[in-house]
């Protein structure tokens, strides 16, 4: 049965991925971003439904829910990114620039998934799935991105013990350091890549459909006792043991 699937942050890196992975699977992708463009531009290569939203603005968060229809199966909360690399100035005290600097990460990574999760979980239907996508930043990086993607892994395994009687599952997915994506920003420098490289148990970077596969495997029907679970996929520079 086709499955309608939302991909936030789908229009490109590993939201794009993911998105494509759904389509080539057979199902319907709705797929959300700030940038109109860029958006329409990938829906119309991979075949999916572009819808302008802004994940931090709840009045964005909440048409983009009015306008999805009344069913779905999937919700990736894809959209996110360490707001630190974006350089945009910012105004005020040393004091009010740490406060702007850590709210646009904590509404990036961790109200954006809350937002948009709460706008469409009464659209969810039985068997559907939640996957929100954290960082390995979270076990090590303490900075406001880590602290924020932490705070996404927490609250997953809790929403998943909300969501269980309805027979969703909420699961997290911990991507280490994948390439080919605009995450970095071109701030990357080669030594810092190599460093990332060097710390995998298989010597390779991430690559987009590493987790474009392990998204499309929590979202199937093997995958139904799984949840409230963190899921990292980072070639062995994190372990949980
Ligand atoms: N690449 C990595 O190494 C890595 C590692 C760990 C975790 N991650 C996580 O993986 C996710 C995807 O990152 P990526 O590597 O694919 O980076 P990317 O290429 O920069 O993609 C980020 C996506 O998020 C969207 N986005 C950001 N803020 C948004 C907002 N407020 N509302 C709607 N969409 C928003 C962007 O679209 P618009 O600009 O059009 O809004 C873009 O599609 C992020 O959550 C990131 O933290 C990535």
């Amino acid at each position: 049965m086709s499955r309608i699937v939302l991909v936030t942050g789908g229009g490109n890196g590993l939201g794009k991925a993911v998105a494509g992975r759904f389509r080539s699977g057979g199902d319907r992708v709705i797929i959300t971003g700030r940038n109109t463009d860029r958006l329409a531009t990938t829906a119309s290569e991979i075949g999916a439904r572009p819808i302008t939203c802004d994940a931090t603005d709840p009045e964005q968060v909440a048409r983009m829910a009015d306008e999805l229809g009344a069913d779905l199966d999937v919700v990736v909360n894809m959209a996110g990114g360490n707001t630190d690399l974006d350089q945009r100035d910012r105004q005020g005290t040393q004091l009010e620039q740490v406060m702007a600097a850590w709210r646009a990460n904590l509404e990036a990574n961790l109200l954006s998934a809350v937002l948009t999760t709460t706008a469409v979980l009464d659209k969810l239907r039985p068997g559907g799935s939640i996957i929100n996508i954290g960082s390995i930043g979270a076990e090590y990086a303490s900075t406001s991105y880590g602290a924020a993607k932490a705070a996404l892994a927490a609250w997953t395994a809790g929403l998943s013990s909300t969501v269980g009687a309805q027979r969703l599952t909420a699961n997290l997915i911990a991507p280490g350091y994948i390439a080919e994506t605009d995450f970095f920003h071109g701030q990357l420098s080669e030594q810092r890549r190599t460093a990332l490289i060097e710390a995998t148990h298989n010597k390779r970077p991430g690559h987009p459909d590493d987790i474009a596969e392990t998204t499309y495997f929590l979202a199937s029907d093997g995958a139904r006792h799984i949840t409230g679970q963190t899921v990292h996929v980072n070639g062995g520079a994190h372990t949980t043991r």
